[in-house]
């Protein structure tokens, strides 16, 4: 790299900045948020592999200018698709300096502060979830990465308490562990089932109510089926319901039978942040092994999601690794890599550490119910208005409502709320129905913005109910 590329590097650089920091801007005051398609992006960008160097000044002008109209306002205020937080501008200038600073959290050595920035945030994390202060903590990029890592300790203690040692053996020959989930866990914990050799199939359901939570009943008899290693797997936090499976009722019986609970709480375990939804998650402490998001409830950029297992040991088993040219970490040192499945990585705490300052206990607590809050108000107004009927009860910032007497009139509706693009809402299935589902966690939604937001919804389903 010649010094006038360095330099022109660098004016690439504070032209990023610039227009993130107008993007941000814009899309807070935006009326409505359309957004070009797939399909027009990869036209935009269509282009032979380029045969020599560019102008870094070139490069992020053209990059911002055919990209701009396809990126979907997810940190908008009225964005209620899937469960998206807001990369609140905190943690993106937190962000941005992990990937300048160009550390590789890979060990101590080769990034001293990111590494210390990381334990302190892995402490604040259980503090503020109120989780077992000796659990370990692993930065990984999401709560299906997180679920993967628990249960990789899982799998690695229930078979060490009987003599298998999988981390050497694999799975090959080694005693069956069966598997209890409830019958509307996420798809996710799945995908961390088939990379540990586990199978999706083989698994034993546990029945769930009507907001998708196990039935102690259930899972009691499922538990008590069968003999040998088990993992249990429940939920903080239904996907669609937002629902918390009851595990003051189920962690003392998954500890009778030997079993490692394991709790994905990708969003639900904030709960534990804010006094008035902590009764939900009651008992939650009582399980071995918890995966959460950061950019979920704590507005952290993306990728950022935390693997947290009480037993630290089983953790560092199932995922450390060693080699004569990594320094160790001495004593009691926190080593990074030992939680996480790569080496080479980001520094992704730095997020996490910027978001816990700049909320809070407090902030925090407040952002929570205030999404909680929000969510119900919606609900509430739009379950008054003729053919749509709220599908659950809401119990946190999730919710669903159905229109009309069939699937075709709720997809259309969602449909006419996208292409109206007042506010973002997505479609799922329930039961075997199609719904509306919405989703309050971004930091941006104000109360005002849940109102201009029900307008827009009574509006298109208006328009699809009287064409
Ligand atoms: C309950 C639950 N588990 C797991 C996930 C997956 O999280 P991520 O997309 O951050 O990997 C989600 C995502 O919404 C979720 O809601």
């Amino acid at each position: 790299m010649t010094s006038q590329d360095f330099e022109d590097g660098l004016a690439a650089m504070e032209t990023a900045a610039r227009q993130a920091i107008a993007y941000r801007r814009d899309v807070a005051a935006a009326e409505t948020t359309p957004v070009a398609t797939y399909r027009q992006m990869l036209a935009a960008f269509d282009a032979p592999l380029p045969e020599g160097p560019g102008a870094p000044g070139e490069i992020i002008d053209d990059l911002i200018t055919r990209a701009t109209p396809g990126v979907r306002a997810a940190t908008g205020p009225r964005f209620f698709g899937w469960v998206i937080g807001n990369s609140h501008p905190t943690g993106v200038a937190a962000d941005w300096l992990a990937s300048a600073w160009g550390q590789n959290v890979g060990n101590l050595t080769s990034a001293p502060a990111a590494s210390a920035i990381e334990t302190v945030a892995a402490n604040w994390l259980l503090e503020i979830l109120d989780l077992p202060r000796e659990a370990s903590v692993g930065y990984v990029t999401g709560a299906t990465v997180a679920n993967f890592v628990c249960l990789a300790a899982a799998r690695s203690e229930v078979l060490a308490r009987v003599g298998w040692d999988v981390e050497a053996d694999g799975l090959i020959g080694a005693p069956p562990i069966r598997v209890l989930i409830g019958a509307d866990a996420h798809a996710t914990v799945f995908s961390g089932l088939k990379y540990l050799g586990l199978g999706t199939r083989r698994v034993v359901t546990v029945e769930t109510d009507d907001l998708g939570r196990m039935l102690p009943s259930a899972f009691e008899r499922a538990i008590k089926s069968g003999e040998g290693p088990v993992i249990a797997i429940a939920q903080a936090g239904q996907i669609n319901t937002g629902a918390s499976d009851p595990f003051d009722q189920i962690a003392p019986m998954a500890k009778a039978a030997g079993a490692w609970l394991h709790v994905d709480g990708a969003f639900g375990l904030w709960a534990r942040a804010a006094p008035t939804r902590f009764d939900q998650l009651t008992g939650v402490d009582q399980a071995d092994s918890w995966a959460t998001d950061g950019h979920k409830w704590l507005q952290t950029p993306y990728d950022c999601g935390f693997a947290i297992v009480r037993d630290a040991e089983a953790h560092r088993r199932a995922m450390a690794i060693s080699a004569s040219y990594l320094p160790p970490a001495q004593g009691a040192d926190r080593e990074p890599s030992a939680y996480v499945p790569e080496l080479s990585r980001r520094a992704r705490g730095l997020g996490t550490w910027a978001m816990l300052r700049q909320y809070g206990r407090s902030g925090i607590a407040e952002l929570v119910e205030r999404g909680c809050r929000i969510a119900r108000d919606m609900a509430t107004a739009l379950s008054h208005e003729p053919g749509i009927e709220l599908v659950a009860e809401v119990v946190l910032n999730q919710f669903m409502v159905r229109f009309g007497d069939d699937d075709a009139a709720t997809l259309a509706t969602v449909e006419r709320i996208q292409t109206d693009g007042v506010a973002f809402i997505g479609a799922a299935t329930w039961r075997g129905l199609w719904v509306m589902r919405v989703s309050v966690s971004s930091a941006a939604t104000t109360e005002r913005d849940g109102e201009i937001s029900i307008a827009a919804v009574l509006s298109a389903w208006r328009a699809v109910r009287e064409p």
